[in-house]
């Protein structure tokens, strides 16, 4: 079974898992949990920012960051392909109380000219827009990633129009071995940055929120208030320290082998992207029936629209699982 349908079904590695079980722990909703401490003041000084938090999930991060940047009533400008837009179960409006402004632009990246053109003044009957939310690398957008002139753009003009500004950088690390950009240097316009360990750094849980201190204090109040407080959570620090240190520099390898399969793809004459990253999407007829011929021959791969497939490479796809998946496509082409 090669398994294509994202980057966070990959398993802990045995030396993973030892550093895991290895941890030292204390009760974090003390702030006594040294692991927790030390991957929060790692996460902080990569990002470039005074402080982090630990979260469960990029999901958590995100409607964190939207509920210390807003007060309900508010609106969140974000392009139409973002997460928390189309995947987060509506806990923006739910939990934050604010409504999402989805914007459109190429490739799941926003022009900042879409910023001005979005605000609709101080009346009474407008939701004031807040915050703008920037997705890095845009995942519907097709991994891509922002040039750091447009990322520049974005929150220089977010700012002059009294806007605060998020990063969901769930895949912020995929964005900076593209880029050959640090991330401190890619969140530097960002009040708050967030990105996750869970997806293409291979560890099983946790996503990080980075921001000043004020920010990350509040943030710890609104995780505590939605049961995120989490206790011997160092557990899954460790984890997290261990994709750190060990699995940012090997993402290359995904995205080297996301090229060979989109470009093997294209030979065999399918309308795949031209990926940026570690994600491929291909346009067929009919995506659900694509899906189920795949799966019946051991390649599993997401459809995002009905005739939209994605395959994302990942830690535990190596160049043997690529070989695999273009000699299924290649065999159901001939079909
Ligand atoms: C861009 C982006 N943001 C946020 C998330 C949410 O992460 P999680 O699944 O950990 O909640 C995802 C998950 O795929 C994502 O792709």
């Amino acid at each position: 079974m090669v398994d294509l349908r994202s980057d966070t079904v990959t398993r802990p590695s045995a030396a993973m898992r030892r550093a895991m079980a290895d941890a030292e722990v204390g009760d974090d909703v003390f702030g006594e949990d040294p692991t927790v401490l030390r991957l929060e003041a790692m996460s902080a000084e990569r990002a470039g920012k005074e402080a982090a938090l630990f979260v469960a999930s990029g999901s958590m991060a995100n409607l964190l960051a939207i509920s210390v940047h807003t007060r309900p009533g508010d609106e969140v400008l974000m392009h139409q392909d973002a997460h928390p837009f189309n995947y987060e179960s509506g806990g923006a409006a739910a939990y934050a109380g604010v409504q999402i402004r989805p914007l459109a632009g190429a490739a799941g990246i926003l022009d900042a000219s879409a910023i001005p053109d979005a605000l609709r003044g101080a009346d009474d009957h407008v939701a004031p827009a807040r915050l703008l939310c920037v997705e890095d690398t845009s995942n519907r957008g097709g991994g891509t990633v922002h040039p750091i002139e447009v990322l520049d753009a974005l929150t220089t003009t977010a700012h002059a129009h009294g806007l605060s500004t998020h990063l969901d950088g769930a895949r912020a690390w995929n964005a900076v071995v593209a880029s050959g950009i640090g991330l401190e240097r890619r969140a530097r316009g960002f009040d708050t940055v967030g990105f996750c360990f869970s997806k293409g750094l291979g560890a099983p849980v946790g996503s990080v929120l980075c921001g000043s201190r004020d920010a990350i204090a509040l943030a710890r109040r609104v995780r505590k208030r939605l049961g995120g407080g989490m206790r011997q959570v160092g557990i899954l620090a460790a984890g997290a320290i261990f994709a750190l240190e060990h699995h940012v520099e090997r993402l290359a390898q995904d995205h080297a082998r996301a090229a060979r399969l989109a470009a093997g793809l294209r030979e065999l004459g399918f309308a795949a992207t031209e990926p940026s990253t570690n994600l491929v999407f291909v346009d067929v007829d009919d995506a659900p029936a694509m899906l189920d011929a795949l799966a019946a021959r051991g390649v599993r791969c997401f459809a995002t629209g009905p005739r939209r497939l994605r395959l994302v490479t990942h830690l535990d796809v190596d160049d043997d699982g690529i070989g695999q998946a273009l000699a299924t496509f290649a065999a159901l082409a001939e079909k």
